[in-house]
């Protein structure tokens, strides 16, 4: 069962006073999304909420973040939360009881309770369309699994949206779920310095990759900057990144799907054509 202590403090929970915030008009009087992690190392998010644009939004109370230690919900004494696999196999599986009681007993701390994603390898590839209705979200619950992964009653009775940030394993659904607050807080209102900046990264409205950038100096071991970039002509500019965006998107485009079809006529990369 849940207990009161549960809660591991986070950034959100040490919103320092509006006066001690550069501009005490910009701090939100109730964030626009609520994190829930569950994890069995809260700690791990320590220095990722503590620094840079996410310690800003936190701050400014423009999204909140919630840590919880699974083992708060552990029944024996020895604070288990994971098991050895029944059907035998190598490593643990966490235990469906804690889990389970653990996120209801999350979901039962404030309305709404929230869409719950869980962390897995075999889950669906994070994209950024899929971010986008994330952002749309009051409240997202983190359900990050360790050891091999969860036992299944876990899915069947929670019935998570299942996220992998890619097809890689980690230790633990810690580093995906940073990976889903990141992505997710970056398109709230506000969470960055210019808002445009999160319509003109890679993967905007046209799904295109971003152009290159640079700054300076302008000349660095040979390599200048194109001259369009300070020539002053906003158009030209503006076609220039366009045409590079594009280019760039063709030739990742062809990398991802070309290698796969059987017997195609180059190594792992195309020709360029362009
Ligand atoms: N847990 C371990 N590996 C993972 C991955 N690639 N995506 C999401 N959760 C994970």
């Amino acid at each position: 069962m849940s207990t009161p202590n549960h809660e591991v403090k986070s950034g959100s929970d040490a919103v320092p006073p509006a006066s001690s915030v550069e501009d005490s008009s910009t701090v939100a009087s109730r964030p626009l999304i609520r994190f829930d992690v569950l994890t069995l190392f809260p700690n791990l998010f320590e220095g990722f909420l503590s620094e840079s644009i996410l310690k800003r939004a936190l701050e400014r109370n423009l999204i909140a973040v919630h840590r919880h230690d699974l083992r708060t919900w552990a029944s024996n004494k020895h604070h288990q939360v994971d098991d050895r696999p029944f059907g035998g196999g190598p490593g643990m599986v966490l235990m469906a009881p804690p889990v389970v009681e653990a996120v209801e007993a999350v979901q039962a701390l404030t309305a709404p309770p929230g869409l719950v994603l869980a962390m897995t390898p075999s889950g669906r590839r994070l994209d950024q369309e899929w971010v986008r209705r994330l952002a749309t979200q009051p409240r997202l619950i983190l359900l990050c699994g360790r050891y091999e992964g969860f036992d299944e009653r876990i899915i069947e009775l929670l019935q998570p949206e299942l996220v992998s940030i890619g097809d890689y394993v980690l230790s633990g659904g810690e580093v995906p779920a940073m990976v889903v607050i990141d992505a997710v807080s970056r398109l709230i209102p506000g969470v960055l310095g210019d808002d445009q900046s999160a319509v003109e990264d890679s993967f905007g409205p046209e799904g295109l990759l971003d152009h290159p950038h640079y700054t300076r100096p302008r000349l660095y071991r040979g390599l200048s900057v194109p001259e369009v970039l300070t020539s002053g002509n906003h158009a030209e500019i503006a076609r220039w990144r366009r045409e590079q965006a594009l280019q760039r998107t063709r030739q990742r485009f062809r990398e991802a799907v070309l290698p796969t079809i059987p017997n195609a006529p180059y190594g792992s990369a195309p020709p360029a054509t362009e």
